[in-house]
């Protein structure tokens, strides 16, 4: 593998001039947390990926991780409270059912099932969350951008869904 340093000074593979674009839907109470432990500490980072904070990974449907794969995303992890640990009690129990769901509609996509994680990181994790972040980054540039997003030319990027895409967001 190729290492290089990028303009952060974070160490990266090849496939110069391209970087994933990571989404990560992050539960309030603890992975959010760890995120946030991770930059008050200090912990290096890939800094390729965009945060969307949720009360709990339950509230995480398969419509929002679609929607993020026709946004342009190239991996989607989906991150929350360890077990025993949800704010919620259940929350990321049912986490689990809606990943199951939406590991199907990936498939389905036809996109390849390593652009997709679940990963239980708490607040006091935030060198696990820089380690969660590196590693998947790292993975996607392995598997190069997505599919869905090279399907989609300038304008249609930034617009509505694809009529596929539609069709399996209403079964979803
Ligand atoms: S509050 Fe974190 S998974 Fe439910």
């Amino acid at each position: 593998m190729n290492l290089t340093k990028d303009k952060t000074g974070v160490m990266t593979t090849a496939r110069k001039g391209w970087n994933p674009r990571l989404v990560v839907f992050a539960c309030n109470w603890c992975s959010y947390a760890g995120a946030d432990t991770a930059g008050v500490s200090r912990i290096q980072h890939q800094p390729h990926f965009r945060m969307i904070r949720v009360m709990c990974s339950g509230r995480i449907q398969p419509g929002f991780v679609l929607r993020a794969f026709e946004k342009g995303a190239d991996g989607v992890l989906v991150s929350g409270c360890h077990f025993g640990d949800c704010h919620y009690v259940f929350g990321n129990e049912k986490a689990v059912e809606q990943f199951e769901k939406t590991k199907s509609v990936v498939k389905m996509l036809g996109l390849e099932e390593g652009r997709l994680r679940l990963e239980w990181i708490s607040a006091a994790e935030g060198a696990r969350f820089a380690q969660v972040i590196d590693e998947f980054i790292e993975q996607l540039r392995e598997l190069g951008p997505s599919p869905l997003s090279r399907a989609r030319s300038g304008d249609e990027a930034a617009g509505a869904l694809t009529p596929e895409a539609e069709e399996v967001e209403a079964r979803v």
